[in-house]
């Protein structure tokens, strides 16, 4: 929905109110760009509808009454299982209203806000199939969309597969080339925009919404569109003139064939996109070959899984464990965990791809030339402060474990005080008490394991978990998936001890912190993945 849109509260119609003799208003929807979107009811076929009533300002404005006529008749026209169907028109003295099918469900937007950038492909590819069959259908009915964004794609929850129905065909028309269009009304167009839109709004035609496709696909990819400036200006010139990023920069696992159909769907010139919708289908269906129907669906965990990010990830059941030097009982749900902690190389790659730099001057150590030496590309990566843990988490489609995760895949529930048992460490099961100058190979002590089969939890680097430091929490907290996920400068737990320290900071509850900025050749991190 639109911010700062021409629409005033006392502008909006109380509940009761009847429209042209049949349709009772019942609620208010939400407000856009044109006007208001309510749900009423119409008395005359005894149905639920949804009534876009176009404000006042804009319907007293003869020009736009005359558009109204002409692009409502074409909408009319268009019938499509993926598209909302509109039934009816208004046009009285008073009111400029779409009747239209009263979709019950969440927009494509706030589906996509509900992935936060980790939506599954499987699930991109049903959503994005069924709006290509209705532009496909729009298109070869000589309309044109031209405002295609995930505001007005609606999902309705029908048994479990969502079915998508894309609305406002045309709608944008009634108003392009008039005032209105710059004074807030499509700013929530703006990030969708092709370039041609902005530039000759004239000679668009079925490829600008190519264009928004290719946007919008970006954004169920990643959770964030291409281009995400202010200003309206600033937008339209970065789809005139910049070059879009690639959505791998934003997600680890994006299928080289999706970033290929979106760069091409995104390029300046109209001539150079997928030529039409089903070319657009078919590339889309090619790149997410590999991804199966129903991922939700299946019933299994395997108990490991091999991550896009290059790493092994071993699967840790729900149930309690005894937490703390005083074994206090506490539940956790299931997850994955990484085998070995993120390595240089790891590390490189998501630098490399993402672009990320730490947001203060005092570098990653060894990354200073954003490549660590070979020889320690197999290393655990350090030098990274928790922001650059939690950003790498993030990238990967994961997350930092919590303090309560990281121990119980370190000691299992049988209370044990180093992840192999009780004997007392030695240089076969982790490398500690400056036994070495510095890290060593990720799993390099494979009798140093866990229950789980785990490596690495004890010596060679401290590694950053979710939680701020409290001792407090960690004694008495919740005893159902604690976690005490802070997001200001507090100090951040790390666990499972160093090179750096002695043997007692090995023991599977042994815990220190540090600032969240801090630094250190001595501390690294690992991630976890839901099941
Ligand atoms: N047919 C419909 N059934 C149910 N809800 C709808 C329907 N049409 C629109 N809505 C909802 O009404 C709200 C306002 O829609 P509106 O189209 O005015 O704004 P928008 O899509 O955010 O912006 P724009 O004006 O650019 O289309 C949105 O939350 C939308 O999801
Ligand atoms: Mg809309």
């Amino acid at each position: 929905m639109l911010h700062g849109a021409p629409v005033s509260v006392s502008h909006l119609l109380p509940p009761g109110t009847l429209i042209s003799g049949v349709y009772a208003i019942d609620a208010l929807i939400g407000t856009g760009g044109m006007g208001a979107v309510y749900r009423a009811h119409d008395r005359a076929r005894e149905r639920e509808v949804a009534l876009k009533i176009i404000h006042p300002n804009l319907a007293s404005d003869a020009e736009i009454r005359r558009r109204f006529a002409r692009e409502a008749r074409l909408m009319r026209s268009l019938v499509h299982p993926n598209v909302v169907s509109v039934y009816d028109f208004i046009q009285d003295e008073r009111f400029l209203a779409i009747v239209m099918e009263n979709v019950e469900g969440p927009t494509l937007a706030q589906e996509i806000r509900r992935w936060n950038g980790q939506m599954p492909y499987a699930h991109i590819r049903t959503i994005m199939s069924a709006m290509l069959h209705a532009i496909a259908e729009a298109h070869r009915n000589g309309i044109v969309h031209r405002d295609i964004k995930p505001d007005n794609v609606l999902l309705r929850m029908d048994r479990k597969e969502p079915v998508p129905k894309v609305v406002d065909f045309g709608v944008a028309k009634i108003l392009e080339g008039t005032v209105y269009t710059v004074t807030g009304a499509m700013l929530g167009t703006c990030r969708y925009m092709a370039p041609e839109q902005v530039e000759s709004p004239d000679l668009l035609s079925y490829p600008a919404d190519v264009y928004s496709l290719g946007v919008t696909l970006f954004e169920m990819i990643t959770g964030r569109c291409p281009f995400e400036h202010d200003s309206h200006f600033a937008l339209m010139m970065a789809h005139v003139r910049d070059q879009a990023p690639s959505p791998a920069s934003y997600r680890a696992d994006v299928p080289r064939g999706l970033c290929e159909l979106i760069a091409q769907a995104m390029s300046k010139r109209p001539d150079q996109r997928p030529r039409d919708c089903s070319e657009f289908f078919d590339k889309l269906h090619a790149a997410l070959a590999h991804v199966d129907a129903q991922p939700t669906e299946a019933v299994d965990t395997p108990s490991t899984l091999r991550d896009a990010d290059g790493g092994e990830l071993v699967l840790v059941p729900g149930g309690f464990f005894g937490m703390g030097q005083e074994r206090r009982k506490v539940y956790v749900d299931p997850y994955y965990i990484d085998r070995l902690p993120v390595t240089n190389r790891q590390f490189a790659k998501f630098l490399d791809v993402t672009g990320y730099r730490p947001s203060h001057n005092d570098f990653f150590g060894h990354f200073a030339d954003a490549r660590p030496p070979e020889q320690l590309m197999q290393h655990p990566a350090v030098h990274v402060s928790w922001y650059d843990a939690y950003a790498y988490a993030q990238w990967a489609g994961k997350s930092l474990p919590s303090e309560a995760q990281w121990e119980k895949a370190a000691r299992g529930t049988d209370g044990r005080k180093y992840p192999w048992g009780k004997i007392a460490p030695d240089a076969t099961r982790a490398n500690y008490g400056l036994m070495r100058r510095g890290t060593v190979r990720v799993g390099s002590h494979p009798a140093g394991a866990s229950p789980y089969g785990v490596q690495d939890m004890a010596g060679n680097v401290w590694e950053w978990c979710l939680d701020g430091d409290s001792a407090d929490f960690y004694a008495h907290g919740p005893s159902h998936n604690p976690c005490n996920h802070v997001t200001g400068k507090e100090r951040r737990v790390v666990r499972g001890g160093a090179f750096l320290y002695d043997a007692h900071s090995v023991r599977t509850f042994s815990r220190s912190s540090f600032e969240p900025a801090v630094r250190s050749q001595a501390i690294g991190f690992r991630c976890i993945r839901r099941v």
